[in-house]
């Protein structure tokens, strides 16, 4: 069965939304398998952002991702990846859709960092990258 690694990001877990983010996961269908929640340190964020290190945002987006801690989850279910990406919008919260975890439970704060609640794996290949990231033991 396919697995995704999902997290609710600092400004998730600040506002209180761990249990609806965790409720709509659950409510579509998907089985929750790991969870945890930590601080990341540079180094993880650098490995789990591999592909955004280069970008002139990179060091707005570590500092957002710092900010607290975060809630790292691994989902499990028949095209869970594509699933989750679906329930979680859109990258910018103010377009994403009604509906969404992102169009509903986020906004653009002024504060320059895309404060969009979750983080979900893109693609098969990079879930299987990332939970090695976060859940090495799994
Ligand atoms: P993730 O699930 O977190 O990977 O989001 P995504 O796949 O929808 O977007 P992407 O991988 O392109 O970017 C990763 C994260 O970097 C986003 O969720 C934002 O928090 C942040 N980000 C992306 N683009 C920008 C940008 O242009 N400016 C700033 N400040 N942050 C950005
Ligand atoms: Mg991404």
């Amino acid at each position: 069965v396919e697995r995704t690694l999902i997290l609710v990001k600092p400004d998730g877990v600040k506002r209180g939304q761990i249990g609806e983010v965790l409720r709509r996961i659950e409510a579509k269908g998907y089985r929750i398998v790991a969870l945890h929640m930590r601080e990341a340190s540079a180094d993880l964020l650098a490995e789990h952002y591999a592909e955004h290190t280069e970008k002139p945002f990179y060091a707005d987006l570590v500092a957002y991702m710092s900010d607290g801690p975060v809630v790292a989850i691994v989902a499990e279910g028949e095209r869970v990846v594509e699933g989750f990406r679906s329930l979680a919008g859109t990258t910018d919260p103010t377009s994403a859709a009604p509906g969404t975890i992102r169009g509903d439970l986020a906004r653009d704060w002024g504060t320059g960092n895309i404060e969009n609640v979750v983080h979900g794996s893109d693609a098969p290949e990079s879930a299987a990258r990332e939970i090695a990231i976060w859940f090495p033991e799994l």
